[in-house]
């Protein structure tokens, strides 16, 4: 037999390559990622053969994880619930997509990844297994074996395989668009996130810092006037907005297994990004547009989130985003201070703005007849209602 496992580096996963090997005689390959997880892939590879592979790939996805996902959570405005920007969620698919295309190359019987029975990362990875590769039977060996943390170490130490030192104790899942931060005191939703919890939003910087992103039909390309490739500007963005405390996330999710949970995340250059893009397609966009524009991110937002990558809807939500982000193209200026973020300004050549008829100094008004006649007949429904109910 053989099992492709989606592996990461950590303590599960380096449990799982021996516990697979042992309990389906299987060889095991492993697969990691890299979504732009800050990791020595180098040490993955060795701890990979060290706990008992039988073959690794390392697999460079940082470039199509910004261009094919993270492109769209920017153009569809990705939150779900209004708050998470998605980082897990947007990165499962790519992950099990990769782990598939190995899976296919090797001919491989399985498919095994190391998420729990309580999650969501469970249904995207199986989910996106089942679309792209039907044949593979699925393992997931953390929903059978019943370990505890303590229960992983004690079966490494026995088998003597080195795991990584997790001096962390909460449980991370890091890539370029955000880290989430879950277990231990978290998990109460009564206390305060601790300190110790955060990373990428410890405020080193204490000067206020004024930035300008430029878009170009969604997509933001340049950062102060300096073009770059997106997963390079989000890279640099999630360094600067997280320097001045900027990016910080904490809610009570609705898991799409049925329950609540208490959920943090770092996500500096996600929110950055994502509100300076709704801010530009409020310039532009006609009332109409917008308002059925927060429809659709939400709706993918709820697909992205759930799992449902898959779902065909998606796709016609993409070519929806592509069409009506034709016109996303300007600069909105912000400034990050002190943890704070917002807005200084921004510009499109596609704007029906006109100051000449906003403002209040100059320009055009209205006749006090056009006034009137417009009151009268656009409250007419609602007036007449009124009247008739007495
Ligand atoms: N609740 C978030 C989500 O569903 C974060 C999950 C974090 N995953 C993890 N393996 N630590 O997307
Ligand atoms: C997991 O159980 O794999 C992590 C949590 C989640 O998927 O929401």
């Amino acid at each position: 037999m053989k099992i492709v496992l989606a592996y990461s580096g950590g303590l599960d996963t380096t449990v799982s390559i021996r516990w697979l090997k042992e309990t389906f005689k299987a060889d095991v390959i492993t697969v990691t990622v890299n979504v732009g997880q800050k990791d020595d892939f180098k040490k993955i590879e060795e701890r990979a053969y060290v706990a008992g592979a039988f073959r690794h790939y390392t697999i460079d996805a940082v470039a199509e994880f910004a261009n094919n996902y993270i492109s769209y959570a920017i153009k569809l405005n990705g939150l779900y619930e209004g708050v998470y920007p998605l980082s897990t969620a947007l990165a499962r698919p790519l992950i099990a997509e990769k782990v598939v295309e190995v899976a296919r190359q090797e001919k491989a019987d399985a498919i095994a990844h190391g998420s729990t029975s309580k999650g969501n990362d469970q249904v995207r990875f199986d989910l996106t297994v089942k679309a792209l590769y039907p044949e593979a039977r699925i393992i997931a060996p953390a929903r059978i074996w019943n370990m505890t943390r303590e229960d992983e170490i004690k079966y490494a130490k026995e088998k003597g395989i080195p795991i990584k030192i997790e001096s962390n104790k909460y449980s991370i899942d890091e890539n370029l668009w955000g880290r989430s931060i879950e277990g231990d005191i978290i998990s109460d939703p009564t206390a305060e996130v601790p300190e110790d919890a955060f990373e990428w939003t410890k405020q080193t910087s204490s000067d206020k810092e004024v930035i300008s992103i430029e878009f170009d039909k969604g997509i933001p390309v340049a950062v102060n006037g300096e073009k770059m490739e997106l997963d390079k500007l989000v890279a640099l963005l999630n360094l600067k907005l997280g320097s001045h405390g900027f990016g910080r996330v904490e809610h009570i999710e609705n898991r799409v297994v049925g329950f609540k949970s208490r959920e943090v995340y770092e996500v500096p250059a996600a929110l950055g990004l994502i509100y300076s893009h709704i801010d530009l397609e409020k310039m532009i966009y006609t009332p109409i547009e917008l308002r059925f524009k927060k429809y659709v991110d939400q709706l993918w937002s709820d697909l992205v989130y759930q799992g449902l990558w898959l779902e065909p809807l998606r796709e016609t939500l993409h070519k929806i985003a592509d069409e009506m982000n034709k016109w996303v193209s300007g600069e909105v200026k912000v400034e990050v201070n002190n943890g704070a973020f917002r807005i200084l300004g921004r510009k499109s050549d596609y704007s029906p703005y006109s100051e000449k008829i906003a403002s209040y100094n100059k320009g055009w008004y209205p006749t006090d007849e056009m006034a009137r006649g417009f009151i009268e007949i656009w409250g007419m429904h609602s007036l007449m209602a009124r009247r008739v109910r007495g």
